[in-house]
């Protein structure tokens, strides 16, 4: 069964896959507590840690250089979040992968500039269910639900997202830093397609990927080590690729680039080359 919270009520039993929380696993490293020690909170276990200090060694600075490179990740998402509702009017978000809570949540960020906004939350690790309360307080004008949901069933996360967002009226989908953890034999292009195809026009999608074709062998590398320590396992792909991820969806200016580039602020750290790649489309009207 798909596990909904929203805003502060629980409320089980909404249609679509059958799917259970499973037990927060301890004997292997995942993604989402790997992240959040990179980032420096305090949700992960001895496994995460020593699975990611053995493979950032190989990451182009080591541990440090990917603890900002992280941080970078999430200015780049925040600008983005900044973007959609100032410049493109977007008030309704679907963030996919959510990863445990931090500061400026895609909530927070869209509704400092639109109180309205509504997000639905996506994430498949039961760590992040365990953490989910802190996404849900939003502003009173606006509404935020966590949905316990797996983007290999993209219908059934749109099913449970309808719940709260209008599909009939211009969304964001934000897929931030997941669809490297889809083989190609998994076909990512696909499942972009699907969550894309229901959406109405006007409507975007933002993602990020790690690059293959960025300090590639230290890239190689470090992910040889952590796909041997992780749950999940991270595919790399090329500039070309991510870009194709985006289907017929029209690219916004500036295109897919390395995170920094991407419409960056005062303040956006100027970083040498940083091995992941990200762009926002639009679907055109
Ligand atoms: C690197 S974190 C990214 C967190 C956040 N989006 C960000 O950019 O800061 C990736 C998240 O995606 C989640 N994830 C990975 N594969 C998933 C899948 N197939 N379905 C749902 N969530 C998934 C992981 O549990 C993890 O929390």
């Amino acid at each position: 069964m798909i596990i909904a919270w929203r805003n502060d009520v629980r409320s089980d039993g909404l249609a679509g896959q059958e799917r259970e929380p499973g037990e927060i696993d301890t004997s292997v490293a995942h993604v989402a507590r790997v992240y959040d020690y990179l980032l420096g909170g305090r949700a992960n276990f001895a496994v995460d840690r020593a699975a990611a200090e053995r493979a950032y060694a190989a990451w182009p600075g080591g541990l440090d250089g990917v603890r900002a490179d992280a941080r970078a990740h999430r200015a780049v998402l925040g600008r983005i979040v900044r973007y959609l509702t100032r410049e493109a009017g977007i008030r309704q978000f679907l963030d996919i992968g959510t990863g445990i809570p931090r500061e400026d949540n895609v909530h927070e960020v869209a509704q400092r500039e639109a109180p309205e906004s509504r997000v639905v939350y996506v994430d498949r690790d039961p760590i992040v269910l365990a953490h989910a309360h802190q996404l849900l307080r939003g502003t009173p004008e606006g509404s935020t639900t966590y949905v316990y949901g797996e983007l290999r069933e993209p219908r059934a996360i749109l099913d449970a997202a309808a719940r709260t967002l209008d599909f009939s009226r211009p969304a964001a989908v934000m897929l931030f830093g997941i669809l490297h953890f889809f083989s190609d034999a998994e076909d990512p292009r696909g499942v972009v397609g699907q969550l894309a195809a229901p959406l109405a026009p006007g409507s975007y999608l933002a993602l990020s990927h790690l690059a293959g074709d960025v300090e590639a062998e230290a890239l190689a590398e470090t992910f040889r080590r952590l796909n041997a320590a992780m749950a999940e396992s991270v595919t790399l792909r090329g500039r070309d690729e991510v870009a194709g991820l985006f289907g017929g969806l029209e690219l916004v200016e500036p295109g897919v680039v390395q995170l920094p580039q991407w419409r960056p602020e005062a303040g956006t750290a100027a970083a040498g080359p940083l091995p992941m790649w990200c762009g926002v489309a639009r679907k055109a009207g």
